[in-house]
């Protein structure tokens, strides 16, 4: 029997970093997917196939008596699934993992989707059925045991779908009601580590704690006041709570001076607001537009040097495909 499971990205939309600290975040489901197809083998390999291997002839396998960390970078979050699922529920047939979904990933969570992906197939195959709660709690330790670190409202995002309000290790995960966020996603071609990031502004916290913690505070204001906007489909004051908030990333560091051409020329071309998502150096942001704005915020975005990410957001969480 073989199980397919499919997990979307994330767009973090207020909160970025803070919520490593104990404070919540909104964060938007990306409907860019990622499937995880999982099937028992005669012998006790693991065998993995990722779309990159495939791409250049390979497959990686490796004995599943071997499975622990640290995992070789391809492969880790798939593993990390495998290894914690076999300690919580037993296990330990050969399995064939094939891993499917788009090469770029424009940093909006591949890798939570994926982990998330694993676990929801391999729990199913193995016969388990698992609550949303189980299946984040068992994914978030997942990507500790590769990363280290981490808020997981990734992975709540990967798992729940839709918008949520989250606070850090999953101690709140509120699903907010559907609402059209009316948001165009720019990329801006740089790529840089999460870990990295979370590990500059956790040396900027211990150099200036009595600076940084207030700039927290000030995120979970703005992240309190932004749920309420949210609800309310309050776009004009969510746009001003973008621009608040990316004036607290600029102060913890992260912000680059390519991300910051894309957020300025999507305000000039009548975004009301714009801010990066996630951990920063790199990756996206994202502007915030009414109709009549939206054509000309799309161009100066790639006038600027960005390019459109066009993903639908407030996506499904995990679901199992049918072969
Ligand atoms: C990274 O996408 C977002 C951070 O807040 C880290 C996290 O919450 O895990 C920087």
């Amino acid at each position: 029997m073989r199980i397919t499971a499919s997990a979307p990205g994330k767009l973090l939309l207020l909160g970025d970093h803070a919520v490593v600290y104990d404070r919540p975040c909104l964060v938007t489901a990306v409907d860019i997917r990622y499937t995880v197809s999982i099937e028992t083998r005669q012998d006790t390999l693991l065998t993995i196939s990722t779309p990159q291997m495939r791409d250049k002839g390979q497959l990686y396998s490796r004995s599943l008596e071997d499975l622990a960390a640290p995992f070789p970078q391809e492969t880790a979050f798939v593993e990390a699934a495998v290894a914690r699922i076999f300690a919580q529920f037993g296990g330990g047939a050969g399995l064939e993992i094939v891993t499917d979904g788009p090469q770029i990933s424009y940093g909006l969570g591949s890798s939570s989707a994926v982990t998330v992906a694993t676990a929801a197939a391999l729990t199913r195959l193995l016969g388990h059925d698992l609550k949303p709660r189980q299946l984040f709690d068992l994914c978030y330790r997942a990507v500790l045991d590769v990363q280290g670190t981490g808020s997981g409202f990734d992975v709540a995002a990967a798992v729940y779908g839709g918008t949520l309000y989250f606070v850090s290790g999953g101690q709140v995960i509120e699903p907010l009601s559907q609402f059209d966020l009316p948001l165009i996603i720019g990329y801006s071609g740089e790529k840089v580590g999460t870990v990295n990031l979370v590990r500059s502004v956790a040396d900027l916290f211990e150099r200036y704690p009595n600076l940084v913690d207030p700039l927290f505070n000030l995120s979970q204001r703005v992240v309190e006041k932004g749920r309420i906007a949210l609800l309310n489909s309050d776009w004009a004051q969510f746009g001003d709570y973008m621009n608040i908030h990316q004036g607290i990333l600029e102060s913890l560091g992260v912000n680059t001076e390519r991300l910051s051409r894309l957020i300025y020329a999507a305000r000039d071309a009548g975004a009301s607001g714009a801010k990066l998502s996630g951990a920063g150096g790199g990756d996206c942001m994202f502007a915030l537009v009414d109709q009549h704005a939206e054509e000309s915020v799309k161009a100066a975005l790639i006038r600027a040097g960005g390019q459109i990410v066009d993903y639908a957001l407030h996506a499904q969480g995990v679901y199992f495909i049918q072969d």
